[in-house]
């Protein structure tokens, strides 16, 4: 790493104090600056604020949107995922691959963009979907793809691929997306009328009896049915009785006694409605 780039990292991390515990600021400000967070920047970081390599690396290699390499200035995050599939972003990633003349997880010669699949970027409604750096493109066409990119080429920034705005906050001065609500209905859930600490206290007035009922009738699924499971069978153990497996931090747990000082930790929650202390 030249000379320059370690004034430059040096002078990151003592604009944030030398502080590891604002890694993320550090990071983040070192990808900005060099396009990527290499190997050497995340040794001349950890020597900076005084920690270990490991605790740099462990938050850059966890976070998809940091890299170790560089990218282009621009990058395009085409969801693959199965809504996309279904609504046809093969033909929209197709297009992507033959107007930019590369791959999927390459970059383009000049260094310009950069594309890559990504999972759900939470614009199933609205799919298929893309990142352009920060800016979410909706609806995408094989002529969208291509249009993007010739407007990517003309140096257009990507907040400038928004021609229209969504509704709602979408087209607020300060974020000027794209994106429509699709919140049609108020329900119980979604723009319901509720006061702060309803929901709980609706839950701490029900019998054991209904809680379970209720989990079982919600038609949970992955995780709220485990938890739905667990709570049936904190009933059947008796108060003060939860048994379980594995993860002390999930709702999953331990086999816990009736003892004040023992504590569950997520799954207490659950514990609770069925009696379980
Ligand atoms: S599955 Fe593609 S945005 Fe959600």
């Amino acid at each position: 790493m030249s000379q320059d780039s370690d004034t430059a990292i040096k002078t990151i991390c003592k604009h944030y104090g030398n502080d590891a515990g604002r890694m993320m600021d550090i990071v983040l400000a070192v990808q900005e600056k060099f396009g990527c967070v290499s190997s050497a920047a995340m040794d001349m970081i950890a020597r900076a604020v005084g920690t270990k390599r490991v605790e740099v690396e462990s938050v850059v290699s966890f976070y998809a949107f940091l890299s170790t390499e560089q990218k282009g200035k621009v990058v395009i995050r085409l969801c693959h995922d199965v809504i996309d599939c279904m609504r046809g972003c093969d033909r929209v990633a197709e297009a992507f691959r033959e107007e930019l003349g590369i791959d999927v997880g390459d970059t383009t010669p000049d260094g310009l963009i950069t594309l890559e699949y990504a999972p759900c970027i939470g614009m199933c409604d609205q799919a298929p979907a893309a990142l352009v750096n920060e800016t979410v493109v909706t609806h995408l066409s094989s002529d969208a793809a291509r249009e993007i990119v010739r407007k990517l080429r003309q140096r257009l920034a990507p907040h400038q691929l928004v021609e229209h705005l969504g509704d709602g906050n979408n087209a607020h001065p300060l974020v000027q997306s794209m994106v429509v609500n699709n919140i049609r209905k108020a329900g119980p859930v979604v723009l319901a009328e509720l006061t702060p600490g309803q929901a709980l206290a609706k839950a701490l007035a029900m019998t054991p009896a209904e809680v379970i009922r209720d989990v079982k009738t919600a038609r949970l699924r992955e995780g709220g049915r485990r938890a739905a499971l667990r709570a049936v069978q904190c009933r059947r153990g008796g108060a003060g009785h939860v048994q379980g497996s594995g993860d002390p931090d999930r709702v999953s747990g331990r086999g816990v006694r009736g003892d004040d000082d023992l504590r569950l930790r997520g799954r207490r929650r659950h514990g609770h409605p069925v009696s379980a202390r």
